[in-house]
């Protein structure tokens, strides 16, 4: 994961780099560093912990320079702490390496140098990268050239930048899976992991792609294939709502992006439901053949994506009648790819960025396979990488805890069904208008559940003190539950596991007692009599139920402590609005607790190591 920026030009060097940083924290958090060339000098800080440490440990050093590097880390080989954290640094003359990604190879390459007599300072992976450098620039003629020797050794995946005090007049950056982007300046220029840290400079954006190296200058940027010849490369302008990654008013973004959900959904039915009932789909670029002729879709994707994909494969089965996969993305690729001769692959990611989910695309397209991304991220790499593209529309959303973009995926995985069901011919046009109308409806619903935002946040105090929670659901509302639990423990670090209501009989049961607040949703549906059942089992076991119930059922309170009601619509609707509450009730959970909402322990917004 980890964020990397870089600059070169007049601006205050190290504002540049740290609220380039502060941009790029979403991507980890765990330490941070920069690194900057002065008088042909380099310098470098680091700190553990998030990135105010390091603003605590330049302020006021008045650090001057018109060239430098950061990073923000996600560990992966090494503890957070300080000498882990990059940049790592080289000995004379001195060379400053950023790395985002995993060295697969490094602890051969490690004990090489080792035995060459290099001493390394970390445990991490990345050193190695510096010290080949370093190797490399006693017998090379650029630090380009060093670090194209360096990167050959290298199995995994990086998005590197380095900086030498033999050329302090460039930043050298190059990539293999994990993404860099060089922003174009006037008398200056950036580059960065991704276009957040930089924007609000410039909007004229170059992408660099796997196996290309850019040699970034104040006034020139060079680019060519590794080992190769170099390559011409268009920039693109950029457009961006700066708004956007504001909290405006609200204490958290994660609050802010659950109570956008309503304004989510109508840009969606904007965008791919414009007039009347037809759904248009502008960058499917796929033929509607394929899918009239379709065996299989493959929808792979992780952690709420994955949650996503499995709302999908129940409509699309249901609807379109395609039988539908869903598997995690780290399963899915290394997994036997099967083809019974016409499948589409759906990736469905909203950073577009992750690894496991972008080395799944890559290793289908091998197979041959189309492929279609879901995705919230424009120009991200599984949008660059696809066939064809249905952007999800939630806006940028920089919570770690992904909320807006999951339930604007179930929105477009409906819109999709529908779509695919008509030109196969499995849904009536009738049937296919009867649920856009319902779905306009769903803004409505959703601010209805945001209202009663206080009712929720009671609730979580309640049962904030608890450390375990289970959550259950049938159907269409079983990834709801999982989507739940998830939420829960990823912002409030309690223990808290969703399942299928039936299974509960096989095993979870057990953990039933007087202290088990069971969370459950149970809208009105097919299978609502079985999930009152499960409720009924839970509660003859002195379990504590929290329902998710719909307006009008007044039989569930006999059995619920607690309820939450959602307004009546279609069954194909709920997972929509029914997990609205429950990313309320971990988010009030996690602030009953006084957890870091937006940065949660441990985790990273893109998660681009595998
Ligand atoms: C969401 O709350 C999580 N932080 C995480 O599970 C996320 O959904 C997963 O990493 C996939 O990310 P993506 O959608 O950007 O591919
Ligand atoms: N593998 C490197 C480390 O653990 C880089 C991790 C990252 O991408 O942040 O330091």
């Amino acid at each position: 994961m980890c964020g990397i920026v870089g600059y070169i030009g007049d601006k205050n060097i190290t504002s540049v780099l740290l609220v380039g940083l502060e941009r790029l924290s979403y991507r980890g958090y765990d330490s941070s560093g920069i690194a900057v060339i002065s008088d042909g000098e380099l310098s470098w800080w680091k700190r553990a912990g998030k990135i105010h440490e390091l603003e605590n440990t330049v302020k006021g050093l008045n650090i001057a320079g018109h060239i430098g590097i950061g990073h923000t880390r996600w560990a992966t080989h090494g503890q957070p702490n300080e000498v882990n954290a990059h940049p790592h640094i080289s000995g004379t003359p001195k060379v400053a390496i950023v790395h985002n990604g995993i060295i697969e190879n490094y602890l051969d390459i490690r004990d090489l140098l080792i035995s060459e007599g290099h001493v390394f300072q970390s445990e991490t992976d990345s050193e190695v990268i510096v010290k080949l450098v370093e190797k490399y620039l006693a017998e090379s003629t650029s630090l380009e050239h060093a670090l194209e020797l360096a990167i050959n050794h290298l199995h995994g995946t990086y998005g590197l930048a380095a900086l030498s005090e033999t050329e302090p007049e460039k930043i050298v950056v190059c990539r293999k899976g994990s993404p860099i982007i060089i922003g174009l300046g006037d008398n200056e220029n950036y580059v960065a992991s991704d276009i957040n840290a930089v924007i609000q400079h410039t909007k004229k954006i170059v992408y660099l792609d796997d196996n290309q190296i850019a040699i970034v200058e104040r006034n020139n940027v060079r680019y060519k294939n590794v080992n190769g010849a170099f390559v011409e490369k268009t920039p693109q302008i950029i457009k961006w709502d700066s708004e956007a990654a504001e909290k405006q008013g609200y204490p958290h973004y994660m609050l802010k992006e659950i109570f956008e959900q309503p304004t989510v959904v109508r840009t969606i039915l904007e965008k791919y439901v414009p007039s009347g009932n037809q759904i248009v789909f502008k960058d499917l670029r796929i033929s509607p053949q394929i899918f009239k002729q379709l065996n299989r879709f493959i929808i792979q994707a992780c952690g709420t994506s994955w949650h996503a994909g499995i709302i999908g494969k129940y409509l699309l089965e249901s609807y379109a009648r395609v039988f539908t996969e869903v598997d995690f993305s780290s399963e899915f690729r290394y997994r036997q790819m099967l083809t019974e001769g016409s499948e589409v692959v759906i990736a469905v990611s909203q950073s577009g960025e992750t690894a496991d989910t972008l080395a799944c695309i890559r290793e289908a397209k091998l197979h041959h396979f189309p492929i279609l991304s879901f995705v919230n991220v424009k120009n991200s790499s599984m949008d660059r990488e696809s066939d064809g593209v249905i952007y999800s529309h939630a806006g940028q959303e920089i919570g770690v805890a992904s909320t807006k973009n999951y339930l604007a995926q179930l929105v477009c995985f409906l819109l999709f069904t529908l779509y695919i069901g008509r030109e196969r011919g499995t849904i009536t046009q009738e049937e296919s208008d009867t649920l856009i109308i319902a779905l306009q409806k769903v803004p409505e619903y959703i601010s209805s559940i945001l209202d009663k935002a206080d009712q929720i946040k009671t609730i979580a105090e309640k049962y904030g003190f608890c450390r375990e929670f289970l959550f259950i659901g049938r159907g269409l509302n079983y990834p709801t539950a999982l989507e739940g639990a998830l939420k829960l423990k990823e912002i409030s670090y309690i223990h808290s596991t969703g399942y299928a209501a039936g299974e509960l009989k096989h095993g979870p049961i057990a953990l039933i007692d007087s202290k088990l607040p069971v969370v459950c949703i149970c809208p009105s549906s097919k299978t609502y009599d079985k999930m009152v059942s499960n409720i009924q089992e839970v509660k003859a076991r002195k379990g504590k139920t929290i329902v998710i119930a719909t307006e009008g059922d007044t039989v569930i309170k006999n059995f619920a402590d607690d309820v939450i009601y959602i307004p009546q619509m279609p069954e194909e609707l709920t997972p929509i609005v029914s997990i609205v509450p429950l990313q309320l009730l971990a988010y009030y959970v996690a602030l009953s607790l006084d957890c870091d909402v937006d940065q949660p322990r441990n985790l990273a917004k893109s998660v681009t190591v595998e």
